[in-house]
């Protein structure tokens, strides 16, 4: 068996399934052979609002949402993730489909990562609490956090069910009503989770899924007066589009969760095979498209030659093929538009002078495959070195000293990840400390846990998900203070 059936097409308002108010429909294609999977009913701002106005319902004191006891919310999730690990295969087999990506990777990765984290903020939800706090006079002062309200949710493609998770889970856990709008390359198995919240016993209204565009749905959201916050992970310049909605409708609080350039350094007393091992993978994982990317990667010049010719012997072997196939590392690009933009960045670098070590095109005549690349002799102003790629293409750069190498790491408009490969950890601990990076690894990359923050420095994004962090940000902190006869001691 390879392509699973696709059971849902609709958007999912009010623990239904309906079409949408326009009738529209859009495809979404399958990586693999560039070939129609199914249509999806479009959602616009007219089935948007139809979502707010059954989510503002929830968010109304004494329903029984806002009335459910915490720990009752933390069972629904618990419930919610379990009938996501009863559907696994089904679920990895959609998303590959959809995607692109292994199968092994949707099995072992995708699916788990949205089971965890649903988990995890299942946990939390009833330990948000609040402060008592010792203020001058003769009043009691305590703090309670409360839900934000509604919250919108633009998911990006590369992630699909693990980005929905990191949404809904804090979102769920402190009480909120959310509308998320899937990425249209990859909205199958945000659609699907729909009936699974259904059937896990969520009131009406608190879990919306709207299937669209993003300058249509997803703007519907992010400019809505009724909605409270939105959370986006997706490129920079949609980032800016965002914030600067929320700026101009009711300053909606936002989370933004952006593109990369991440460095990642190896120094001369590193162990050459971990770090190429590491480095590679930090690149060619998830066909490249992943916003930590390790996409720099930077490595000091007594162990550069070794460096390259191990990295593009990897390179060269790496398998990428039908993402059903087990034995395939690698799967397709998202879509013909990040296939191209891809390949116009590898025709930049050959341009601009950087070493074309392996590949440099497309692989095969069918579906938006694209060879391993690898190019050394990388220098900092080339496009390649500065701009995002998202795709399977490691730049290789030479350095001479770690506090050269800190400044040029740094010198990019963007923070999100970093890592450093020493087997000294005081080096370690100071290149991790002087890097501008939400999150740094040190010998090792991609390491993400539930329970750390996660986000990024400078035009990486703003505000932190995961951990308690996230709860932070899906909640308001009300200050109450009670005025009292006089004090007691
Ligand atoms: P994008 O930022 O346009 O798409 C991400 C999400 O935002 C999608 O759901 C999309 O429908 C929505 N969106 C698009 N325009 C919008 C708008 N005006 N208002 C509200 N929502 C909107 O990213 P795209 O075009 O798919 O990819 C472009 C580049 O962005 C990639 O090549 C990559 O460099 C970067 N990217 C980064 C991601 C990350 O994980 N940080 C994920 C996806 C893309
Ligand atoms: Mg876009």
């Amino acid at each position: 068996m390879t392509a699973p059936e696709v059971k849902f097409t609709q958007l999912f308002i009010n623990n239904e399934y309906v079409n949408s108010v326009s009738g529209k429909t859009f495809p979404t294609i399958n990586p693999t052979n560039g070939e129609k999977i199914c249509d999806v009913q479009e959602g616009d701002k007219a089935d948007v609002d139809k979502a707010v106005v059954v989510a503002r319902e929830v968010m109304k004191v004494g329903s029984p949402w806002r009335r459910m006891d915490a720990s009752k919310r933390g069972k629904l999730i618990y419930k919610l993730a379990d009938l996501i690990e009863r559907d696994t295969e089904y679920l990895a087999r959609l998303e590959t489909l959809d995607n692109g990506k292994p199968l092994s990777a949707s099995r072992v990765g995708d699916v788990p990562a949205i089971i965890r984290v649903l988990r995890y903020y299942a946990g939390w939800c009833d330990k948000i609490t609040g402060k008592t706090i010792p203020v001058d006079g003769d009043v009691f002062c305590y703090t309670r956090r409360e839900p934000v309200g509604v919250c919108g949710a633009i998911i990006p493609w590369n992630f699909p069910l693990g980005m929905l998770g990191w949404k809904i889970a804090p979102a769920l856990c402190c009480g909120n009503a959310i509308i998320v709008k899937p990425a249209e390359q990859t909205p199958l198995t945000a659609i699907y989770i729909g009936s699974l919240v259904k059937e896990a016993g969520f009131p009406p209204g608190v879990v919306n899924i709207i299937p669209g565009y993003g300058p249509t749905a997803g703007a519907a959201i992010s400019e809505h007066m009724d909605i409270d916050k939105v959370a986006f992970t997706g490129s920079t310049e949609v980032g800016k589009l965002i914030q600067q909605a929320a700026g101009k409708s009711n300053l909606k609080r936002v989370t933004l969760e952006l593109g990369g350039k991440s460095p990642l350094i190896v120094l001369a007393d590193s162990d050459v095979d971990v770090a190429v091992n590491w480095a590679h993978e930090a690149l060619f994982f998830n066909m490249g498209q992943v916003c930590t990317a390790g996409s720099r990667t930077f490595v000091q010049e007594e162990m550069y030659d070794e460096f390259v010719k191990k990295a593009t012997e990897l390179a060269k072997n790496r398998k990428v093929g039908d993402p059903f196939d087990d034995s395939s590392q690698s799967g397709p690009q998202v879509d013909k538009e990040q296939f191209e933009k891809i390949l116009e960045m590898i025709e930049s670098g050959k341009k601009e002078g950087a070493k074309l070590e392996c590949g440099g095109g497309r692989k095969g005549d069918k579906g938006y495959f694209i060879q391993p690349t690898v190019f050394s002799g990388v220098t900092d102003e080339m496009r390649i070195a500065r701009e995002e790629i998202f795709g399977p293409v490691q730049q290789i750069i030479k350095f001479k000293d770690m506090d050269e190498v800190v400044d040029r790491a740094n010198r990019t408009l963007y923070g999100l990840a970093a890592a450093v490969f020493t087997n000294d950890v005081n080096k370690a601990i100071m290149v991790s400390n002087r890097l501008q990076a939400g999150t740094v690894w040190v010998n090792q990359y991609h390491a993400l846990d539930v329970a750390s923050p996660f986000g990024g420095y400078k035009m990486s994004g703003t505000g932190r998900e995961l951990g308690e962090e996230s709860i932070h940000e899906y909640s308001e902190i009300k200050t109450v203070l009670v005025k009292i006869p006089e004090k007691t001691c």
